[in-house]
């Protein structure tokens, strides 16, 4: 592991953009070297002590429904290579669970979720910024059927669910986060040429 301070790389994008193949590219990359990946949707404010139903009305598209306070200092103890307990997150209670996971500091950070690149603080903490940029149309399918199969959805809670929030949030506080990414990938994964160029800067960075 190499002394300097460690890379931070940003990820933002919609929902259903390909931000999580962007992420695994990388990490793919630099996992025999020293890398780690922080969720975003980990750091959901935890709401255990509301019932199921007010849970369920929760805005999760929103920059408040995330506790950045906490994915702040997490990310400042990962630079100062300490390690720490990283929350763990259940989309089918929607709440934080009560075990953590020991994150050891790595020599490459990547930070990954909606809403990554809104905050200034955490931009700020962030040596490239990266949005995923896909159509609406994929994201949504990509979304249904990630989340019926995985986090335990309905067709129709989806949908309504992304039409009433997801896709309004998406407009008024994801899509302008844009304008700070240094870099902007069209359509995720696929894009061998983008993750090169990613992955060869970073080497630089770590070099
Ligand atoms: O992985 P992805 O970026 O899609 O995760 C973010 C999405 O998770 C948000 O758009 C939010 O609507 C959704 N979410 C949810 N239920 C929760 C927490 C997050 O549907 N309890």
């Amino acid at each position: 592991m190499s002394k300097n301070r460690p890379v931070v790389i940003g990820i933002a994008g919609g929902s259903g953009s390909g931000k999580t193949s962007v992420t695994n590219s990388i990490y793919e990359v630099f996992k025999e070297h020293s890398v780690v990946v922080i969720e975003q949707d980990y750091y959901y404010k935890d709401q255990s002590h509301l019932e199921f139903e007010e849970r369920l009305a929760t805005n999760y598209d929103h920059p408040l429904a995330f506790d950045t306070d906490l994915l702040i200092e997490h990310i400042n103890e990962l630079l100062e290579r300490r390690p720490i307990e990283k929350p763990v997150y259940n989309y089918a209670v929607h709440t934080r669970s009560e075990e953590t996971v020991l994150i050891e500091p790595k020599d490459v950070i990547i930070l990954e979720g909606i809403l990554v690149l809104e905050d200034k603080r955490l931009r700020d903490l962030m040596d490239i910024k990266l949005f995923v940029d896909t159509d609406g149309d994929l994201r949504i399918i990509r979304r249904l059927l990630r989340d019926i199969n995985e986090r335990g959805r309905t067709i129709d809670s989806v949908i309504e669910q992304y039409l009433n929030v997801v896709r309004p949030m998406h407009n008024q506080f994801i899509e302008p986060t844009k304008r700070y990414a240094d870099v902007i990938i069209p359509e995720g994964g696929q894009n061998e040429v983008a993750i090169d160029l990613m992955v060869t800067k970073i080497k630089t960075i770590l070099e």
